[in-house]
C-alpha cells in the first residue's frame, strides 16, 4: 500500500489548480441514469471515487466513456445508454457510500431498484432512512432483505411534500433526482443547500427538469415525462480549496488557488480570517496568505453555509500550531475525531470531550509515522506533516486517493518536500 513521506518546514509558494468537486461529480454521474441520452460532464476530477461510480454505472448497463485521456480533454466523462440492470451490488456499495445515489434515479426511471444497504463507516453509523422515507412518500414500496434495499414503483413515482428532519445532503440529492421524473409536484422542505446540490440542480434543469428554489432550503420540483442529454461543467471543489488554503496557512506561505471560489467556502472563509489567514478573490481564483501568527478560532460543524464537517480535520491540524486555543465541535458525524490521536503523536495537544475537541496550540509539531483513517483525516495528517519538524510518513494513503487528485504533486510544485512511496 502506498505511503506519503513529507519532510516538513517549507513554506508553500505557487499555484494550485482546484478541480471539479468529488461530491458534485458523484451525484451528477448518477443523474446520467435519468435519461437515455448522453450526459457529458467536464472538469471531472481524476479520483478513485469517480472510478467506483463509473464501475457502478457500467454494471447498470450505461456506457461511461472518457473520450480522451490527455490533458483537459481527459477530464470529460460521457455517460449514456439504456439501463439493463437495476441492482447495485454490495461489492461496489461497500467501497463508497455515495453509491446510494443511484437509488432515486433508478426507481424514478425504470420503477425498480435493488441497492445494497451501505453499512456504517469509520466516521459514524450513517443511516439512509431519510432517503427511504422520502421515496416511500413518493409512492415507492421499500423493503429490506438480505442486506439489500428493494424499492419499486411500477406505475411511477408521484409528487409529495417531504419535510426533512435534518438537511441530509445525499437524501436531498436522491429525492430531487427522483422527483424530476415523478408525476406532479414535489416539495423538499428543510433541504440541504450545499453548492454541490445547486450544481446538480443546475445540471438537471439543463436536462429539462423544472426545479425552483435552487440554493434555498425549499426545493419545488414539477415532474416531467422525460429528461434529455446535456453538457455540464462540475463546480470547483470547495473542500479541496479549503484544504489547500490550510496548507498555505500552516506553512506560513502564500498560494494561488486557481478555480477556487470564495463564495462557496461559507464559514470556512470567516474561520480562516479569524485565524489570521488572508484570502483575496481574483477573477481566476483565490490567493491565500498567512498574515503573522496563527490564532485560535472556535468552530462548530453545521450544514452549509455553516462550517463543513469535511473541513474539520484540516482546520484542527491548523489550530494545533496556533498561538492560542480552539474548540472544534462536531455536530454532523458522531465519530469524526480519529485524527486526534495521530496529531497528538506528532506533538499536538488535543483533548476530546464528547463531541468537542479542545486544541491547545504548540509552537512546533514533530514528524512521525501516522495512520490515515478516513479521507479528510488523511489529508489533515499531510497538512500537519508539512508544518512539522523532521519526517512524517502517512500510511494507508488509499483514503486520500478517494478524494484528492495528485496531492503530493500539487504540494511539491509549491515547494513542499513530499513524495509517494509505492507500497
Ligand atoms: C455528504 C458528503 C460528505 C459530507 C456529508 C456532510 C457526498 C458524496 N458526501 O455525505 O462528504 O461529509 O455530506 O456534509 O456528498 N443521516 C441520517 N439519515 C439519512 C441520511 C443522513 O440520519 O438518511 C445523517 C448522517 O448519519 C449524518 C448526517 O445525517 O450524521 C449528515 O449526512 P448527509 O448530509 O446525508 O451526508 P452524506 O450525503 O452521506
Amino acid at each position: 500500500m502506498d505511503k506519503i513521506r513529507i519532510r516538513g518546514g517549507r513554506p508553500l509558494h505557487g499555484e494550485i489548480i482546484i478541480r471539479g468537486a468529488k461530491n458534485a461529480g458523484l451525484p451528477l454521474m448518477a443523474a446520467g441514469l435519468l435519461t437515455d441520452e448522453r450526459v457529458v460532464l467536464t472538469n471531472v476530477p481524476l479520483l478513485e471515487d469517480i472510478r467506483t461510480m463509473t464501475a457502478l454505472l457500467r454494471q447498470h448497463g450505461l456506457a461511461v466513456e472518457k473520450p480522451n485521456n490527455e490533458g483537459e480533454a481527459g477530464r470529460v466523462l460521457s455517460i449514456g445508454g439504456p439501463i439493463t440492470n437495476t441492482e447495485a451490488p454490495y461489492d461496489i456499495v461497500r467501497k463508497m457510500r455515495a453509491s446510494i445515489l443511484v437509488l432515486g434515479p433508478l426507481v424514478a426511471r425504470v420503477g425498480e431498484a435493488r441497492v445494497s444497504l451501505p453499512g456504517g463507516c469509520s466516521i459514524g453509523t450513517r443511516p439512509v432512512d431519510l432517503h427511504l422515507k422520502g421515496l416511500e412518500q413518493m409512492g415507492a414500496v421499500v423493503s429490506l432483505d438480505g442486506g439489500y434495499i428493494t424499492a419499486t414503483a411500477p406505475a411511477g413515482l408521484r409528487g409529495a411534500t417531504i419535510l426533512m428532519p435534518f438537511p441530509s445532503v445525499g437524501a436531498t440529492e436522491n429525492l430531487m433526482m427522483a422527483a424530476c421524473l415523478a408525476n406532479g409536484q414535489t416539495v423538499i422542505a428543510n433541504a440541504a443547500r450545499e453548492p454541490e446540490i445547486s450544481d446538480l440542480a443546475a445540471c438537471l434543469v439543463s436536462m429539462g427538469a423544472r426545479i425552483a428554489g435552487i440554493g434555498t432550503d425549499r426545493l419545488t420540483i414539477e415532474g416531467v415525462d422525460r429528461l434529455h442529454g446535456t453538457t455540464h461543467p462540475i463546480v470547483a471543489d470547495r473542500i479541496e480549496t479549503g484544504t489547500y488554503a490550510c496548507a498555505a496557512a500552516i506553512t506560513g506561505g502564500s498560494v494561488h488557488l486557481r478555480g477556487g471560489r470564495l463564495a462557496h467556502l461559507g464559514a470556512v472563509a470567516q474561520s480562516l480570517a479569524e485565524a489570521g489567514v488572508e484570502m483575496t478573490e481574483q477573477e481566476d481564483g483565490i490567493t491565500v496568505r498567512r498574515l503573522n501568527g496563527l490564532h485560535g478560532a472556535d468552530v462548530m460543524t453545521e450544514p452549509y453555509p455553516g462550517f463543513p464537517t469535511d473541513m474539520q480535520a484540516q482546520f484542527m491540524a491548523l489550530m494545533s500550531v496556533s498561538d492560542g486555543a480552539a474548540m472544534l465541535t462536531e455536530t454532523i458525524f458522531e465519530n469524526r475525531f480519529m485524527h486526534v490521536p495521530e496529531l497528538n503523536r506528532m506533538g499536538a495537544r488535543i483533548n476530546v470531550h464528547g463531541s468537542s475537541a479542545i486544541v491547545r496550540g504548540v509552537p512546533q509539531l514533530s514528524g512521525a509515522p501516522v495512520m490515515a483513517t478516513d479521507l479528510r483525516a488523511s489529508v489533515s495528517l499531510v497538512l500537519a506533516g508539512l508544518a512539522a519538524r523532521g519526517e512524517t510518513v502517512v500510511n494507508r494513503v488509499y483514503h486520500l486517493d478517494r478524494g484528492y487528485e495528485a496531492v503530493e504533486e500539487k504540494l511539491a510544485a509549491c515547494g513542499a518536500d513530499i513524495e509517494r512511496l509505492p507500497g
